[in-house]
C-alpha cells in the first residue's frame, strides 16, 4: 500500500486529521488497531473549546454537534460550602464552551470517513514505523491475519498514550517529561438529568468532585479517589453519598441521583514528548502529550495539534513549502506546555493531597478565594479554560 500521509490511530486526532486532509485533496490512510465498536464507545471527556468546534465545522463534521451540543457560559467553583460562577463571555470578550461527548465526535468522524473516504482500516495494528528519516517512511501493520506495509511520504502517530510511533524517535534526540499525581478519578455515567446547567468543580474537605453532563437526561460525574482504587469497591450508594458530601453548599441545591450505567478509574498524569517530529514522522494528540482532565484540555490539545498539522500539509500540497512542517513541533509544544501548566494549576488547586497538611489546605482555599474575589484572577482562569488563541 502507498499513500501521501499514513495516520496511525483512529481516535479524535487521527480521524480529524484524515478528514481535514481529505477535504484538502491530500491522500491518506488511517490504521486503527481496535474495532469500530470499541473506539466509538470509549468514554472520555466532553468539553470543547471554540477552536475545536471550529475545526469540526471546517471538517464538515459538526452537524450533530450544532444540534445536540450544549453551549455553556462558564463553570461553577465550590469550596467552603459556597458556590461561585465564573462567567466566560464577560471575562473573555464573549467566548463560550460546548459540551459534546468525545464518543459522539468519534462516531461522527467515523461515519463520514466510511462513507466518503479516505480509507479507515479497523483492527489494523501498527507494529513499527521504519525509515522515518527517509523520504518514504513505512509502517508495518497486522490486518486480517497478515502482516502488511504502508509506505508514505509522511507518517503521523496519532496512536495515543500507549502507541508505538514514539518508539521510532531516537532516544538521543528525544526528551520526555512525566508527572504522576497522587490520586485518580472515579468517573461515572448516570441515567439522571444533570443537577444544574453548568459544570461544577468542587473542592470538598474529603476531596475533589466534578459534575458534568452528556445530555438533558444523562449526567457525567467524577470523584477523586486514591490511586489503585477498584471501581467495584464503590457501590452506587457510596458514590452518590460521597458526591453529595463533596458538592454540599449552604444553599438550596440537590444532587440528582439515578442508575449508574458506567464506572471507571483513571489515574491523573502529565506527560510530554519532545520533539513532536523526527524526519518524516510527526506526533499529534495523546501520542505526544497527556494532561490530567481537570482542565479539560486533552481533546482540545489533540485538535489544536491537528489544525496546525493540516495547515502545514495544505501548505506543502499547495506550494511545496515545508515551512509550517518545520515549525510544527515548536508551535505545538508552546501550546502543550501552557495547557500542561493550566491543568497542573487546576488539579493542584482542587484536589486534596493524601499527604497534604493544614498549610496545603489553607493555601488551596486562598487560591480559590482569589479567583472569586479578583476579576483578573477569574479572567486568567476563564481565558485558559475557554482556550488560548491558536497562533497559526
Ligand atoms: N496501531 C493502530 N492504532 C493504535 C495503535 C497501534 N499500534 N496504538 C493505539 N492505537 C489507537 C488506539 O486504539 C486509539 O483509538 O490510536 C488511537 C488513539 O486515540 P486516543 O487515545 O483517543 O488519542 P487522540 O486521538 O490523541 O485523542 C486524545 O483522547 O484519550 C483521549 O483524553 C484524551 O481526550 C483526549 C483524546
Ligand atoms: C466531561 O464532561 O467528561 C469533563 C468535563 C470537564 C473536565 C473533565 C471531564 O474537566
Amino acid at each position: 500500500m502507498r499513500t501521501t500521509v499514513g495516520i496511525i490511530g483512529g481516535g479524535p486526532a487521527g480521524l480529524l486529521l484524515a478528514r481535514l486532509l481529505h477535504r484538502t485533496g491530500i491522500d491518506c490512510v488511517v490504521l486503527e488497531s481496535r474495532t469500530r465498536e470499541y473506539v466509538e464507545q470509549r468514554q472520555r471527556a466532553g468539553m470543547l473549546e471554540q477552536g475545536t468546534v471550529d475545526a469540526l465545522r471546517e471538517a464538515g463534521a459538526a452537524d450533530r454537534l450544532a444540534a445536540e451540543g450544549l453551549i455553556h457560559q462558564g463553570i461553577e467553583l465550590r469550596f467552603d460550602r459556597e458556590r461561585h460562577h465564573v462567567d466566560f463571555p464577560s471575562l473573555t470578550g464573549g467566548r463560550t464552551v460546548t459540551i459534546y461527548a468525545q464518543t459522539e465526535i468519534v462516531k461522527d468522524l467515523v461515519t463520514l470517513q466510511l462513507a466518503e473516504g479516505p480509507p479507515l482500516l479497523f483492527e489494523a495494528e501498527a507494529l513499527a514505523v521504519e525509515k522515518a528519516e527517509s523520504a518514504a517512511p513505512v509502517v508495518r501493520f497486522r490486518h486480517e491475519g497478515r502482516e502488511q506495509a504502508l509506505t508514505c511520504d509522511w507518517m503521523v502517530g496519532c496512536d495515543g498514550s500507549h502507541g508505538i510511533a514514539r518508539d521510532a524517535f531516537p532516544a538521543s534526540s528525544s526528551r520526555t517529561y512525566a508527572h504522576d499525581y497522587p490520586y485518580s478519578w472515579l468517573g461515572i455515567l448516570a441515567e439522571v438529568p444533570p443537577s444544574g446547567d453548568e459544570l461544577i468543580y468542587a473542592r470538598g474537605e474529603r476531596g475533589f468532585a466534578l459534575h458534568s453532563m452528556r445530555s438533558p437526561s444523562v449526567s457525567r460525574l467524577y470523584l477523586q479517589v486514591p490511586n489503585g482504587t477498584d471501581p467495584d469497591d464503590w457501590t452506587d450508594d457510596r458514590i452518590w453519598g460521597e458526591l453529595a458530601a463533596r458538592f454540599a453548599i449552604d444553599a438550596d441545591w440537590t444532587l440528582h441521583r439515578g442508575p449508574i450505567t458506567a464506572k471507571s478509574v483513571t489515574p491523573m498524569r502529565s506527560y510530554v514528548h519532545e520533539p513532536m517530529r523526527h524526519g518524516r514522522l510527526l506526533l499529534a494528540g495523546d501520542a505526544a502529550h497527556i494532561v490530567p482532565p481537570t482542565g479539560a484540555k486533552g481533546l482540545n490539545l489533540a485538535v489544536s495539534d491537528v489544525r496546525v498539522l493540516a495547515r502545514a500539509f495544505a501548505q506543502l500540497h499547495r506550494t511545496g513549502s515545508e515551512q509550517l512542517l518545520d515549525t510544527y513541533s515548536e508551535l505545538c509544544l508552546a501550546r502543550v506546555w501552557q495547557a500542561t501548566r493550566f491543568s497542573y494549576d487546576m488539579t493542584s488547586m482542587l484536589h486534596v493531597r493524601p499527604d497534604g497538611d493544614a498549610f496545603d489546605d489553607r493555601l488551596q482555599r486562598a487560591r480559590l478565594r482569589r479567583i472569586t474575589e479578583s476579576r483578573h484572577a477569574a479572567a486568567e482562569l476563564a481565558a485558559n479554560y475557554a482556550g488560548l488563541p491558536l497562533s497559526l
